[in-house]
């Protein structure tokens, strides 16, 4: 994880540094940093904390320079501290990086540079790497670029990282491996970022590094780019489209809160251009262009972190119903080391809202050299998975900067219910009427989500039994079939901003173990919208009242029989069963997001955690 940022130009550094950090933010919060050159020294600022700790260290101190770079760091090796915070010095005090991976090798190079006289302040293992570049530097009296690839070449690991040199301070060395790296490219000046948010102010033209090669950027010769193996490569320079306006909080106390209002809109920018309305029909370029694979696929495996698994949990449901294709849904942490047997004939598709969670990305190298077809459901555009798979579709939900996943979530299931619906009518196995009829429902949702959000008497609702629960120490989430995979999403989301204990589980399970948990201070959260299990849910509602449990119900409008025995219900529109999960799941951000803020929890940035995993 770690965001990181530089520039080098005419305008001043520091300010530059400061926004695209803010806006990098979202990658950790442990201690933020800048190294900044001017007038022939080299000077580094860091702290503990967030952005603004460091904004308010550096308040009176210099903070002048055209060149620079700035960190923002998700722990890794060593504890959050100001000795630990980036940018590292060299020994001499020449050079400085900044480190966004893991360097798994650091120890035997540690113990060798110590052997050599190298002494270690921090318990990092971005300060080793910057010791190496010194000391190959020193063997070899080689120029910067070459050091870090001589360096590099010795590494193992991942890593996006930004050197500079003091007694060479017109350029900036860049590299890349497995963590992302983007270059902008201004009309006499140069940026550097883990993505393109610090960027777009200032330019369009950017160069996606590619894995295993080191960029220089240089005030007097430009770019050039090579790999570390030393093979020059032409840059790729593509013109990014993204608002600025979209990075701001618009007027909401959060990004959480504003990303849950934007989901009828971004649901309707999923499905633009993918649903042909005036004849009822899907078109999902990324699947028509390999219509035969998915026609013949023998099964399609699903690999996905956290929320992302989640929906893919929804697309095992959709699929398996609609198109009669097996599924299987894996978690990418266990898929990528249990020597999984898949192969040609198999696809695999990659979940990912940042599209560079690191064990989602090695799940799909494995799936790739094992003759798979890869496809990716990313929502930033030209991130690592992006541009590692065969084909794959953008969800278009827009930056969304809250930790806890929300419209990309719904995006998600927005496209996996497209993908069900247009390989189940490709391949025949839904009737033409009931196509038609799941398409005209999916095409309503984004105006059912706007009218659930605009329901006052709803949210006034959700923020009460936000008020009742807010003290809660555990949380039961229930749902069967479709909805399983919402009861989990609500647990998740409900535990990773308000740090409640929250379990999601399949309502039925309940009697094979968490039952036992249930007494007059469980609160119980049902998802009660299936259509097909509406008795089962009933009875499993009368189980926890029995137990005395206090049950929150999320029903569809005109319920009766949930009504007269859950303790709450809460309404959402009526939709075709297939696409409940996209509604239900609005209430539950609701809920998680009131209850994090009674109890004054940091929703954006809820403590260790980060937007993007780039760690294993
Ligand atoms: O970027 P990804 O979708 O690959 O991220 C996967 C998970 O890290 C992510 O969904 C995480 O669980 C969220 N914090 C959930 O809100």
């Amino acid at each position: 994880m770690c965001g990181i940022v530089a520039y080098i130009g005419q305008k001043e550094a520091y300010p530059i540094l400061i926004k695209g950090l803010q806006r990098l933010e979202y990658r950790g919060y442990d201690s933020a940093g800048v190294a900044l050159f001017n007038d022939g020294n080299l000077n580094i600022l860091k702290r503990k904390g967030k952005v603004n700790d460091l904004l308010q260290f550096s308040k009176d101190k210099n903070t002048a320079g055209n060149i620079g770079m700035g960190h923002t760091r998700w722990a890794t090796h060593g504890v959050p501290n100001n000795t630990n915070a980036h940018p590292h010095p060299s020994g001499d005090g020449d050079l400085a990086i900044i480190h966004n991976g893991i360097i798994e090798n650091y120890e035997p190079l540690k113990k060798a540079l110590k052997n050599k006289g190298h002494i270690f302040t921090s318990d990092t293992d971005t300060e080793v790497l910057v010791h190496l570049i010194e000391e190959v530097q020193r063997e070899t009296k080689t120029d910067i670029a070459e050091a870090v690839r001589l360096a590099l070449s010795q590494v193992i690991g991942a890593y996006a990282i930004v050197v500079l040199d003091q007694k060479d301070p017109t350029r900036l060395v860049a590299a890349r491996k497995a963590s992302p790296l983007v270059i902008g490219i201004g009309k006499d000046d140069f940026y550097l970022a883990s993505d393109a948010t610090p960027i777009i102010e200032y330019t369009k033209n950017v160069v996606y590094l590619n894995d295993e090669e080191i960029a220089v950027v240089d005030l007097k010769n430009g770019l050039e780019i090579k790999t570390i193996a030393n093979e020059p490569q032409v840059p790729v320079i593509q013109e990014i489209h993204m608002e600025v306006e979209r990075l701001e909080k618009g007027g909401y106390d959060h990004y959480m809160l504003k990303e849950i209002y934007e989901q009828p809109r971004t649901i309707a920018d999923c499905m633009r251009g993918r649903i042909d309305s005036k004849n009822n029909r899907i078109y999902l370029g990324g699947i028509m262009e390999h219509k035969k694979r998915f026609q013949n696929a023998k099964r399609i495996i699903i690999v996905a972190c956290g929320t992302s698994w989640h929906s893919g949990l929804i697309a095992e449901y959709l699929i398996e119903e609609l198109a009669r294709i097996p599924v299987e849904v894996e978690y990418a942490s266990e898929f990528r080391y249990r020597n999984p047997i898949v192969g040609e004939g198999d696809i695999v598709i990659a979940l990912s809202q940042s599209g560079e969670t690191a064990d989602t990305l090695a799940a799909l190298e494995i799936a790739k050299k094992r003759g798979a077809m890869i496809y990716g459901i990313v929502n930033v555009v030209g991130s690592s998975i992006a541009r590692l798979t065969d084909a794959g579709s953008y969800i278009h939900a827009g930056p969304e900067i809250g930790v806890a996943s929300t419209k990309a979530f719904t995006g998600q299931v927005t496209l996996l219910t497209m993908m069900a619906l247009n390989l189940a009518h490709e391949r025949g196995t839904i009737s033409e009427s009931e196509y038609q009829k799941l398409i005209i429902e999916l095409e309503n949702v984004p105006n059912k989500i706007k009218e659930l959000l605009a329901n006052n008497e709803e949210n006034s609702k959700i923020k009460y039994i936000a008020s009742v629960f807010q003290n809660a120490e555990n949380a039961l989430y229930l749902g069967r079939g479709y909805n399983f995979p919402i009861a989990l999403e609500g647990a998740l989301k409900l535990k990773e901003i308000s740090y409640i204990h929250a379990e999601g589980y399949p309502a039925a399970e309940m009697k094979h173990g968490p039952i036992a948990l249930i007494d007059e201070n469980m609160p119980v959260v049902v998802v009660a919208t299936n259509h097909s299990a509406y008795e089962k849910i009933l009875s499993n509602i009368q189980e926890v009242k029995a137990r005395k449990g206090r049950v929150v119900a999320i029903v569809e409008q005109g319920d009766v029989h949930i009504k007269n025995i859950a303790d709450f219900v809460i309404e959402i529109p009526k939709t075709a069963e297939p696409l409940t999960p996209l509604l239900a799941v609005i209430p539950l951000q609701l809920l998680s997001y009131h209850i994090a803020v009674m109890r004054e929890c940091n929703v954006d940035q809820p403590r260790n955690l980060a937007k993007s995993v780039t760690v294993e």
